[in-house]
């Protein structure tokens, strides 16, 4: 675990080095729990968006999409549940007075047990060797047989209370755990309460009587007021879904974990609507698209999970994650929630206005069913520089920091390098960077040794470094350079677009989805 932990600050200060992220208003001390993105962290952001939107838009004749404003009408928030219903439950310690979330402490607890267990396996899986039968340790072995129980004792309990929406329970399972604040390290608690995470503001000035108007919480909303007006212009047949990408902001009182719960942060929430009945089969298959979606980044099939809600949202009649394993434990990347026909009945209940489809096959108007799948740019973004990030000893005793980012999504693609600043070599290769710029983020730099510059491109993840050198002045090839086998090959000047096109481009990436 310390290693983790050693791991994810070693993260944490590698995006500041390095222009991926950084605190925001840092020269005031920072703003708790929200971020600006740098040079490589905007590219790197914007390339998970277009994944995300090619496969959603490109890959999938009937979703289209939209960018709905993040002002909406207050009654909106009435209508989706969430002035009443978007509450996290907070537990205070008294020594300490650190605030935290009840159920976030209660899986902290679980996950405890959830280590041990793999300790026991990691622990026998060494001393048996290569006879080990993981499957008939994990059934038979007493420890972990105790150990599973406590966890599922526990699961049941939390579910329960969750479900129940039974604060003095959840404050009594902490009790009863003896869970203590990781800061003070006492078990002297507040009470549960409810907190809503919404954020408020004023629309208009007061003398003009001012409407409370909130920063949406989700995306999701502006797509189901959307419904009709998309449904009816772009001359929609069910099913099919609507996409959109855009910031969402949550008051979020436990906001640690760096980018992994911010205040403001950013989704990518598509709403994919169907006939009444047909909701869980869709929701089946949405299941499969996202998690081959995941897969396709190629940062290992292990590294993901499923996660069945154990409290369903007011909305949902059937929830689950996607979770990554981060330097923190399995943690939620994305929701796909099967939404019923909650949130268009009750907007239709709301505004007065009917949001119905006529179904020509079925000749009748109904409401439709919806399956959505939502998920949070800047954790994906965490997702993938976690997965990415790798210390690796060389041959010569060095240590080399590589990000070995899925090319189509690299902040920069190529980086050409003249060996020396002289002999017209930095001209050829501006020359070189000037025909592939067009098609690529390229990166010149002629500073410091050649070692250097390439230990600055992998810190980056620049899938190719391009070097050129004398003889390139005579026989028009360089010399390109692989980041993860960091092999390196002589090539014609008039393959590197090819080349670097069949690794690094959107096409490549969204084919794997569809194999
Ligand atoms: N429309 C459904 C919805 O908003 P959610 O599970 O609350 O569902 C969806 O959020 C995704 O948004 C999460 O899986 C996560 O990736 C991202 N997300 C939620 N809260 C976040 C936060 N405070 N900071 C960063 N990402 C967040």
């Amino acid at each position: 675990m310390a290693q983790q932990d050693d791991i994810f600050k070693k993260l944490i200060s590698h995006c500041k080095e390095y222009g991926f992220v950084f605190s925001s208003s840092e020269i005031y001390d920072g703003l708790g729990a929200v971020y600006d993105y740098g040079q490589n962290g905007v590219e790197l952001k914007n390339n998970i968006k277009r994944y995300w939107w090619d496969s959603m838009t490109l890959l999938n004749e009937n979703v289209v999409g939209i960018d709905s404003a993040i002002f909406m009408h207050p009654t909106i928030w009435k209508a989706s549940g969430h002035v009443d219903a978007f509450n996290d439950p907070l537990i205070d310690n008294k020594d300490s007075k650190k605030r935290y979330r009840a159920d976030v402490l209660i899986e902290d607890q679980m996950a405890k047990y959830d280590d041990k267990i793999n300790k026991e396996v990691e622990k026998a899986a060494k001393r048996f060797g290569e006879s080990f039968d993981e499957a008939m340790f994990r059934q038979t072995n007493p420890r972990i047989l105790e150990n599973q129980k406590k966890k599922e004792e526990l699961h049941e309990r939390f579910a329960n209370a969750l479900n129940d929406n039974d604060l003095v329970e959840l404050k009594q399972i902490i009790v009863d755990y003896e869970i203590v604040c990781p800061i003070s390290g006492t078990k002297n608690w507040t009470d549960v309460r409810q907190f809503n995470l919404m954020f408020a503001t004023e629309m208009g000035s007061t003398a003009d009587g001012a409407t409370k108007i909130y920063l949406r919480p989700e995306t999701a909303q502006g797509i189901f007021v959307n419904f009709l007006n998309v449904q009816k212009t772009g001359r929609m047949k069910l099913p099919f879904g609507i996409a959109q990408i855009g910031k969402a902001f949550r008051n979020e009182i436990v906001a640690r974990q760096f980018i992994f719960r911010m205040r403001e942060f950013e989704q990518m929430e598509m709403q994919f609507f169907v006939r009444p009945g047909e909701e869980l089969a869709w929701f089946e298959k949405w299941k499969t698209i996202r998690i081959k979606w995941h897969q396709a980044l190629g940062l290992g099939e292990k590294k993901y999970r499923f996660h069945d809600h154990d409290k369903l949202a007011h909305y949902a009649n059937a929830a689950t994650d996607i979770e990554f394993q981060m330097p923190f434990g399995f943690k939620e990347v994305e929701g796909i929630h099967s939404r019923t026909d909650f949130d268009l009945s009750s907007h239709e209940q709301f505004s007065g206005k009917k949001l119905r489809y006529f179904d020509p096959e079925m000749n009748e108007s109904y409401v439709p069913y919806v399956v959505e799948t939502s998920i949070g740019v800047d954790r994906m973004f965490l997702s993938i520089l976690a997965g990415s990030y790798e210390e690796e000893k060389l041959e010569n005793g060095e240590t080399r920091v590589v990000l070995k980012l899925p090319p189509a999504l690299a902040p920069v693609k190529l980086a050409v390098l003249p060996l020396v600043k002289k002999d017209g070599l930095p001209e050829k290769a501006q020359e070189i960077m000037n025909d592939l710029k067009f098609d690529f983020h390229c990166q010149y730099d002629e500073k410091d040794s050649i070692g250097k510059r390439y230990r600055r491109q992998d810190a980056i993840g620049t899938p190719y470094c391009i070097t050129i050198d004398h003889d390139t002045l005579t026989d028009n090839c360089v010399t390109i350079r692989y980041r993860d086998t960091m092999l390196q090959e002589r090539v014609p000047i008039s393959e590197l677009g090819k080349i670097i096109t069949d690794k690094v481009s959107m096409k490549t990436l969204l084919k794997q989805i569809t194999q």
